[in-house]
């Protein structure tokens, strides 16, 4: 039993320990088992100290809950959110920071502009996508090929730009921008924050040319769709257009791209399940949840504010408090899952909660699942015998909590 005077004493669980990016499994499970609700130390992610909930079935009332505020600043805004510079704070507030009904709206309005048929729409052109990279890794032979940097992350970069008309030297710029500027951010550091106003500056100003550019000359793209999104005589501010397009472009390729790498090491540390695919591509669209489920690219989304006490298997949290949901451990909840540890691309049902629940649940969801789905695909149909070109232990993930993959993924594809 634990109530909120004992919350000093529930487990702390530093999640920048390098096992919590490695295999942070087998304490989840323990946390799971003996203790649902405790602590967690990030910087990033909390600032600090904060709740952590482990059990699928409280990941997804965290979703569910109005009590569990997304929005940072919905009991008092921090010093440091109080003076970013204008520019900085737009680029991190968008909607997944905002609760209703500022969200509603926003969810509205963008709905109205990324479509499920334009996702659909983009079917060829991931095709011809993936097609052009394999082919050009094809092309290197016995070499060692960067399965990141020249696939995993070129593709979703590409398949967003495309939608958005963000032509390819301002895709480039903005994924190194983007990548510095989360990175920075993220450390949650207050002088690394600051480090990052000229990164901010420069993605600003590239927002702002393509915004200008798609009100001067509208074309069938994303940007002129958010600028022409509009109900009941509402419509996105010139401001919002940017966030959203910072945030598409943000959201849009780095999930996915780590998607892509971890489900290939998946398969090469599964042969037996890659070969199963292999037999039987109609299998695919099953094998990626599964893959999504046991690679979890987003470990948890952000964190929320407890807008009352909210009390969790007989702890108290307090309002004001930060929370965790981590959905790497939800989607490894034995009471969910059979044998969770396992892959199995033919689990079904799969409740996985890859992409939240709710009010945010991922708006990219379908776009990532089609790009998964075209490029695992392919990746295990042309390369049987792709494999790790360097010893597993020498893998390193992005040290960026929000998000769990690869900084790079050597392997041979033949
Ligand atoms: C495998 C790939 C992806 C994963 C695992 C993923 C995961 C998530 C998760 C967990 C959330 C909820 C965050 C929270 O509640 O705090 C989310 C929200 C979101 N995702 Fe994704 N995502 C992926 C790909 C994409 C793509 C391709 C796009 C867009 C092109 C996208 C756009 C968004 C947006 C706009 C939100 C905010 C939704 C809202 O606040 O209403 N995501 N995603």
């Amino acid at each position: 039993m634990t109530d909120t005077a004992a919350a000093g004493q529930l487990e702390t669980t530093d999640l920048a320990d390098p096992v919590m990016f490695s295999n942070p499994y087998p304490r989840f499970a323990e946390l799971r088992r003996n203790a649902p609700v405790s602590r967690a130390f990030s910087k990033q992610l909390l600032g600090g100290t904060g709740y952590m909930l482990t059990r699928h079935e409280h990941v997804l009332l965290l979703h569910n809950d109005v009590r569990f505020s997304s929005d940072p600043t919905s009991q008092g805004s921090s010093f440091l959110m109080r003076h970013l510079p204008r520019m900085f704070r737009l680029l991190t507030s968008s909607m997944v920071y905002k609760d209703d009904p500022d969200h509603a709206r926003l969810r509205r309005l963008v709905n109205k502009a990324f479509t499920p048929r334009m996702v659909q729409q983009m079917t060829g052109e991931i095709e011809r996508i993936v097609a052009e990279l394999l082919d050009k890794v094809d092309a290197r032979g016995s070499e060692t090929v960067d399965l990141v940097a020249e696939v995993a992350v070129p593709l979703p970069l590409s398949v967003i730009s495309t939608m958005l008309g963000v032509g390819d030297q301002d895709r480039n710029e903005f994924h190194v921008l983007m990548e510095r500027f989360v990175v920075r951010l993220g450390s949650g550091s207050a002088a690394d924050a600051m480090r990052a106003v000229p990164t901010a500056r420069k993605l600003y100003a590239v927002l702002e040319r393509l915004a200008e550019q798609r009100r001067a000359q509208p074309d069938d793209g994303l940007i002129s769709a958010l600028l022409a999104a509009s109900e009941d005589g509402d419509s996105l501010s010139p401001d919002e257009v940017m966030a959203m397009i910072f945030l598409l472009m943000l959201a849009g390729h780095d999930t996915t791209a780590n998607l892509i790498g971890s489900s290939a090491l998946a398969l090469i540390e599964h042969p037996e399940q890659a070969e199963r695919l292999r037999a039987d591509p109609a299998l695919t669209p099953r094998a990626v949840e599964e893959l999504l489920r046991f690679t979890t690219p987003v470990p948890c989304g952000a964190s929320r504010t407890l807008l009352d006490d909210v009390e969790v298997d007989g702890t108290t949290m307090p309002k004001g408090s930060k929370v965790l949901g981590m959905i790497n451990s939800a989607n490894r909840d034995e009471t969910v899952f059979e044998r969770p540890d396992e892959l199995n691309l033919g689990r079904d049902p799969n409740r996985h909660l890859t992409f939240a629940f709710g009010k945010h649940f991922c708006l990219g969801n379908q776009l990532a699942r089609l790009e998964g789905q075209i490029a695992i695909g392919e990746l295990v149909r042309r390369f049987p015998a792709m494999r790790l070109a360097v010893p597993r232990e020498d893998l390193r993930y992005k040290p960026v909590q929000a998000l769990r993959g690869f900084r790079s993924l050597p392997l041979r594809l033949r």
